[in-house]
């Protein structure tokens, strides 16, 4: 469309019912006190969704990015509307940012759809953020593009490298064994996030940037350029730039790039970074909002075809500054590219294919991302088991496993969600041994709203002895920053009546991960009987709580809530 036929957002949508001239000449008046002309507001409008706070330290260099942003859209003709929308900094928010991640979804939807703007840049960055940034776009017929701050850089403490969240763990690891010292974590701990950005690993945050740009919804070369980097600047208002020319095209709407292809492609690309855990909860319900047909079980049957390229904690060596110097996502999408549909057409207008062009195949100097015939790890990164403990799915990050504990059958050892789970596994008595399977349930979406408590540290008597791994298993979900035999979503959840609210201490539990299982060696019609006495906990009693466990789907479905 010509420029001169555009008419912006702020005259298209009507605030007064009845009258809409009225309307437009009193947005233009309280605009106008804003410093805003006709000048101004007669072009494409840019909302821009600023998710800083304190307590999110991850977005603490946002603002540096919302100018660059803003930029970029007043250099294409545009204007920039910036507005807040809730911000979910993953560390401080309790009890878990996921009780949080649909409120953050609506919040954003909303936003989109009542303030006038002709396209949506959505700044993000930190766990839960662009997830649920994702989900609002695939509820929006508006242009909407993301944009993350980026990973943090690493630090160094006595000659090891760091970065936030894998070496916090396993140096607390270490600490909880008794080979650091309170003073040596104290020292250790001003350098394990030196920076502004979001964590230095393959975790939730860095996967969840490379699925949305592997999806389409960003444009490329966006996931992995670091936070305090110009780099992260440039992208950041070509994005801006962008979304001007989205804004007068009013296309693609989201629903147009998040294809069934696309997912696909995203699938693939999460098995090869070993990502975390988490994406199948998020993407499952990313695709179920743009009306794809997404199972769990997708992701095993797709994803298995790929192996492991990435060389990235949690499951490899190296971090996020290592993979963007190797190239970012770009060269493993050019790595991958044989198993890739490239037809697919993001935001950027182009197809893979054609971007794919721009990418020199093996720019690699780091060895961080490994080529297909000599991959890191085999495929099956990410596997999905069921049997008679998930009869609706469970997750396993087998790159993060320990390759002794694919195959395990030990006694059940089961805490609960409410119980004081660091005095039970501290006890010097504790009846465990390394064999045991750790049990933690009443920690799913309904019961808790799923926090990252899966990976339940070691109990500490073993950790003393040498024991770093055990199998365990619950209905949580755990950081995408962690490691080890750690079986996670298992579907249905305790407090729903699921087969882990029937396991007592002493049961025989089966992990066989090559067949895919997971079985509670109970008899049926035992298990039954048990179930039959389970009482469920009760609900919250009001406000977000109430609404989010009195209508929240189980995560094989994405956790959504199911009115959204
Ligand atoms: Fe924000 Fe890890 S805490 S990304
Ligand atoms: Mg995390």
């Amino acid at each position: 469309m010509p420029e001169q036929e555009f008419t912006s957002a702020v005259d298209r949508s009507r605030t007064a019912y009845g009258d809409e001239g009225f309307s437009r000449f009193l947005r233009r008046a309280f605009l106008a006190s804003r410093g805003y002309d006709d000048i101004d507001l007669d072009r494409p409008v840019v909302g821009i969704a600023v998710t800083t706070s304190d307590y999110n330290t991850c977005h603490r260099d946002m603002p540096a990015l919302l100018e660059a942003v803003r930029r970029g859209v007043l250099e294409a003709g545009g204007l920039p509307l910036d507005f807040p929308t809730i911000s979910l900094g993953e560390i401080l928010t309790s009890p878990t940012s996921m009780l949080f991640r649909n409120l953050m979804a609506m919040d954003t939807e909303e936003m989109i759809r009542a303030l006038p703007m002709d396209a949506a840049v959505l700044l993000g960055g930190c766990d839960k953020t662009v997830p649920a940034q994702l989900m609002a776009a695939a509820s929006s017929d508006k242009p909407v593009m993301l944009e993350v701050v980026g990973p943090m850089m690493t630090g160094s403490w006595r000659g090891q490298r760091m970065g936030a969240c894998t070496d916090c763990r396993r140096l607390w690891g270490e600490h909880r064994a008794g080979n650091l010292t309170s003073s040596d974590v104290t020292e250790a701990r001003s350098e394990l996030v030196t920076t502004a950005g979001t964590c230095a690993v393959m975790g939730t945050a860095s996967t969840m940037a490379c699925m949305a740009e592997t999806l389409g919804m960003m444009l490329s070369g966006g996931a992995t350029p670091g936070a305090s980097t110009g780099e992260r600047l440039r992208h950041g208002a070509a994005t801006g730039r962008r979304a001007v020319e989205l804004a007068r095209q009013g296309a693609p709407a989201p629903r147009q790039v998040l294809t069934r292809d696309a997912f696909e492609n995203a699938i693939k690309v999460l098995a090869a970074l070993g990502g975390s855990t988490n994406a199948l909860v998020h993407m499952v319900a990313v695709a179920r909002r743009a009306g794809v047909d997404l199972s769990l079980a997708d992701f095993d049957t797709i994803g298995a075809k790929v192996p492991l390229l990435v060389d990235c904690k949690p499951s490899g060596a190296n971090y996020m500054e290592d993979f963007h110097r190797s190239g970012g996502l770009p060269a493993l999408l050019k790595e991958l590219e044989p198993h890739l549909t490239t037809s697919t057409v993001g935001i950027s207008g182009r197809s893979l294919a054609d971007l794919l062009t721009d990418t020199d195949p093996r720019a690699d100097w780091q060895h961080v991302i490994r080529p297909l015939d000599d991959p890191l790890g085999p495929p099956g990164a990410l596997a999905v088991l069921t049997g008679s403990l998930a009869p609706n799915g469970a997750v396993i990050k087998t790159s993060a496993a320990s390759p002794s504990l694919m195959q395990h059958t030990g006694p059940a050892f089961v805490v609960d969600a409410d119980q004081d789970i660091a005095s039970i596994l501290d006890d010097p008595d504790l009846d465990v041994t390394p064999d045991h399977v750790l049990v933690l349930r009443f920690a799913g979406p309904i019961a808790a709203g799923m926090p990252e408590a899966g990976a339940l540290p070691i109990p500490a008597k073993l950790a003393r002895s040498g024991t770093r791994d055990m199998v365990r298993i619950s209905d949580a979900r755990m950081s995408g920053t962690s490691y080890g035999t750690v079986v996670l979503h298992c579907d249905p959840e305790a407090a729903a009546g699921g087969p882990l609210a029937a396991v007592r201490n002493g049961d025989l539990i089966r992990l066989d991960i090559p067949a895919r299982r997971l079985d509670l060696l109970v008899d049926e019609a035992e298990v039954q009987r048990r179930l039959a006495d389970f009482t469920p906990p009760p609900l919250p009693e009001r406000g977000w709580r109430r609404l989010y466990a009195e209508t929240v789907l189980p995560p094989s479905q994405g956790a959504d809530l199911s009115f959204l």
